[in-house]
């Protein structure tokens, strides 16, 4: 039961979708028309609004965060894990946009740095460093996501392996379109305009 409560304000947090929110308050339009149609940090910044994106990211990841610090602060570990699914979960499919989301891609690495900051700090330091060699969001993160499991098993956080493992796979499945224009050179570079 109480896990099943962690699920839900989870799930809530992680469904507010502050890209979509951001960019209408700033008269930026609907990022659903814009770019890659996704509502992260990246396809704001499609927009050429270089605070609105920092803000998308932060307050993506910091949805997370705070919902595992919640469940963490009045539960306990288990909670936490659970609320950290959970959010990405809303993000990915939030209710308010008819279950359709993002990438997940700010609020896994909300989650991680919440969850374990070691985990949270290789996955941000693997992104960084990819999307500084290769210039691609979409790459950076569905490394950061491919190795996150792992430093969970070298970190000693077996108990963190299972979420992960489930959030990597959850964004491997939301990136196909990134994945298929990886594949055939087209996935644009951070930075540009389009798709
Ligand atoms: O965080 C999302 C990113 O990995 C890809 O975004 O807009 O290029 O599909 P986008």
């Amino acid at each position: 039961m109480i896990a099943l409560i962690w699920a839900a304000i989870g799930y809530l947090l992680g469904s507010i979708p502050f890209g979509m929110v951001i960019a209408r308050a700033m008269g930026l339009g609907d990022l659903r028309q814009i770019g890659s149609g996704n509502i992260g940090a990246t396809n704001v910044l499609r927009t050429g609004n270089k605070p609105a994106a920092l803000a998308t990211l932060l307050l993506d990841a910091g949805k997370g965060a705070i919902a595992v610090l919640l469940a963490r602060y009045f539960v306990g570990e288990s909670a936490a894990i659970v609320a950290a699914g959970a959010a990405f979960l809303g993000h990915c499919f939030p209710v308010w946009l008819n279950f359709k989301g993002g990438k997940g891609v700010a609020t896994f690495l909300g989650t991680l740095i919440a969850l374990d900051w070691r985990m949270g700090l290789m996955a941000c330091a693997v992104w960084l460093l990819v999307a500084l060699i290769a210039r691609i969001s979409s790459l950076s993160a569905l490394i950061a996501a491919a190795t996150a499991p792992i430093f969970a098993w070298a970190l000693g956080r077996t108990d963190l392996i299972l979420v992960s493992l489930f959030m990597a796979v959850l964004i491997f499945i939301r990136h196909q379109a990134n994945i298929a224009r990886l594949l055939d050179g087209t996935e644009p570079r951070i930075g540009g305009k389009k798709k």
